[in-house]
């Protein structure tokens, strides 16, 4: 394997547990504001970024490349309310995004057909992140100003499972 598209996704490892961080971070600031069903919502998008940590961990592995336990870098947890919290997740995504495409960016110039293959998944999965976000940054810019509405919407979010 080319040595920069192992560092990528090594570093792209790290990313991912920084993103689950991220979200538990997020799901901290809506526990503390006593809505639950975001805190929820936002405690399972930390478990899948760890899945997502996890399959480059695997894959790496499989390529009997190393794989760096880095530290894991300082989310920011403070948000002024509710709708700073879920553009941070938004924005976050599409830096994921970019990554990842640099990553593919290196493996299609290497000719590394394995790891495009791999990236694939990736590249779906990133779609479906930036339309989540997206739609919660409207459903909090619509509903987030009344207190009955939002009281109603923690109650939708309550209902992800994984
Ligand atoms: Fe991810
Ligand atoms: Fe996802």
């Amino acid at each position: 394997m080319n040595k920069k598209v192992i560092k990528l996704l090594d570093e792209q490892f790290n990313k991912e547990f920084y993103s689950a961080y991220l979200y538990l971070g997020i799901a901290k600031f809506f526990a503390q504001k006593d809505l639950p069903g975001f805190a929820s919502w936002y405690k399972v998008q930390a478990e899948e970024e760890q899945e997502h940590a996890m399959k480059i961990y695997e894959y790496l592995l499989d390529q009997d490349q190393d794989v760096t336990l880095a530290p894991i870098g300082e989310v920011k947890v403070k948000f002024k309310d509710a709708l700073e919290a879920v553009k941070a997740a938004d924005e976050h995504e599409h830096y994921i995004t970019d990554e990842i495409v640099k990553i593919m960016d290196a493996a299609v110039k290497d000719g590394d057909y394995r790891t495009q293959n791999f990236l694939n998944w990736f590249i779906e999965e990133q779609q479906e992140e930036e339309t989540n976000s997206k739609e919660m940054v409207a459903k909090v810019q619509m509903l987030g100003k009344d207190a009955k509405n939002l009281y109603l919407l923690d109650k939708e979010l309550a209902s992800r499972e994984g």
